[in-house]
């Protein structure tokens, strides 16, 4: 348990999908005047840096956001306002700094919105605290080293009723793919109108594969609307597959070659927002003939 940091996978194709989708959510919630709560489940260190040892190491950033900047400009309005929220972190055009899903939620936030944070490695938690302290955000943003899935139980429904959670955990542990599931079916019972987004990886495991397919069976049985979107960036190796397998999941992630986001209770607009956003990211990200995005809906 807890070999995963983040920081090696920040900014990688799958956190280009996690945050686009993420700022998309965030765009459409803050719509409203009412107050809106989100919950970071696995919240990371909040910040990462990519030129630092770690992002170097990995090399996933290459793969990634700097991929996308790197070639034929975007043009997608979700996509560029991706690269405009990464952008605000840092000073010039190139992307040195890295902000977790705690960072971009809180820029996207306004002054009477909440953001609940939990993260339980001992490291990352103490940075993320570090890193959240130097907002001077005040009560608006807390940030606690606890169990993500259990703690949240008990802040939902959110005083406002007016919510997003955002469910990213390691994976590290086989026992994650059902906390998930069971954490989404229970979220739904205690904050049935809450939106609810899960990032998964897509990997040769039968427990990543049944993932979405049980998690549409829980949103329809709510009677609850959902949101499945998936990008591909190559082909996944039969050798690499079998690595990836045998560390654990997403432990080490070495070749992580897609990933999906599910959500529940997605906005209306949002499976014709993303379509575009997804054929552009793939074009743009692919590395070979078996890159590419499904974008399914339901409910
Ligand atoms: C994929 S990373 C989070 C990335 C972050 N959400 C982002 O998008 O920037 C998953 C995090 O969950 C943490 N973690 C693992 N198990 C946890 C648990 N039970 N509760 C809270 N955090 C956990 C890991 O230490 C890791 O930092």
């Amino acid at each position: 348990m807890f070999s995963y940091r983040h920081a090696f996978h920040a900014g990688s194709h799958a956190d280009v999908l996690k945050h686009t989708v993420l700022i998309a959510l965030l765009r459409y919630l803050t719509e409203k005047e009412t107050a809106l709560t989100v919950v970071d489940t696995h919240a990371g260190a909040g910040l990462y840096r990519l030129d630092g040892d770690y992002a170097q190491t990995s090399g996933e950033a290459a793969e990634g956001i700097q991929k996308l900047t790197s070639g034929v400009a975007p043009a997608d309005p979700l996509i560029l306002d991706y690269l405009d929220v990464i952008g605000s972190f840092n000073k010039g055009a190139q992307k040195r700094v890295y902000p977790g899903s705690p960072f971009i939620a809180q820029a996207l936030l306004r002054g009477h919105d909440r953001l609940k944070l939990f993260e339980m490695h001992p490291t990352d938690a103490r940075a993320l605290a570090g890193n959240v302290a130097q907002l001077e955000a005040g009560r608006q943003v807390t940030v606690a080293r606890d169990d993500g899935f259990s703690s949240v139980r008990k802040l939902l429904p959110p005083p406002s009723r007016r919510g997003l959670v955002l469910c990213d955990p390691s994976y590290e542990l086989k026992s994650d793919y059902g906390q998930v599931l069971d954490f989404v079916a229970e979220g739904l019972k205690r904050f049935a109108t809450g939106t609810y987004a899960v990032w998964y990886p897509i990997i040769p495991r039968p427990e990543a594969h049944d993932l979405p397919r049980r998690l549409k069976t829980i949103a329809t049985r709510a009677g609850k609307p959902w949101l499945h979107a998936t990008l591909t960036i190559k082909r996944a190796r039969p050798t690499i597959a079998a690595r990836v397998d045998a560390e654990g999941g997403r432990a080490k992630r070495p070749g992580l070659t897609a990933s999906g986001m599910f959500i529940v209770n997605p906005p209306y607009t949002l499976k014709a927002a993303l379509q575009p956003a997804l054929i552009e990211m793939a074009a743009l990200l692919e590395q070979d003939k078996a890159a590419g995005y499904t974008l399914e809906a339901g409910g």
